[in-house]
């Protein structure tokens, strides 16, 4: 599996049973099916990566006017580290410019090294601290509110 060679394709009902399982080993406080198909039922744009047949990652993408917000963007344990997660958060820039989008917004929890280096390295910039934002093991946890000019 080369993420040089990934598909994606709009996530359709038929995926949520795998997504929402990723969703289950990948946060501690995963989203359910439910908040999946209440995603695609909102219109936003919700998307499964596929590696060949197999499916890799997926991603959540809220647009506004000009603005885009990433609620979530998921690559599969197996498959992290190989450059699936840079190709599936380039989708979603292409995707948002195509629709007129100027700037892309996402949280992350400031303890998540990956998604930071991932961010970072894509050229965010955190521009925020929401105070308590996620759930945590013990109270809350911030959230890093990170901003990418596209
Ligand atoms: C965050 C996530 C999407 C990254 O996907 P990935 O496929 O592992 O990332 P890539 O292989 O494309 O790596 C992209 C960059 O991040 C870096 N990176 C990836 N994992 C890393 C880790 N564990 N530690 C440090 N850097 C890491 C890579 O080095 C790479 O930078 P480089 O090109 O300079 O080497 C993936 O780890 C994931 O799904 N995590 C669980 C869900 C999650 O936390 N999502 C984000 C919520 S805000």
């Amino acid at each position: 599996m080369s993420a040089e060679t990934v598909a994606f394709v709009p996530m359709a009902e038929t995926d949520l049973s795998w997504v929402a399982e990723q969703d289950r080993v990948l946060y501690p406080f995963p989203w359910v099916e439910q908040n999946f198909s209440d995603s695609m039922a909102a219109g936003y744009s919700c998307w499964l990566m596929r590696a060949g047949d197999a499916p890799v990652g997926y991603a959540v993408l809220m647009r506004v006017l000009d603005e885009a917000h990433i609620l979530n963007i998921s690559v599969a344990a197996d498959c992290q580290g190989r450059g699936f997660g840079r190709r599936l958060l380039g989708h979603l820039c292409a995707v948002a410019l195509a629709a007129g989008g100027r700037q892309m917004f996402l949280e992350v929890r400031p303890s998540n090294a990956s998604a930071l280096a991932l961010y970072a390295r894509a050229g965010f910039e955190t521009i925020g601290r929401r105070k308590g934002y996620y759930p945590a093991p013990e109270g809350r946890e911030d959230a890093l509110v990170m901003r990418l000019p596209l």
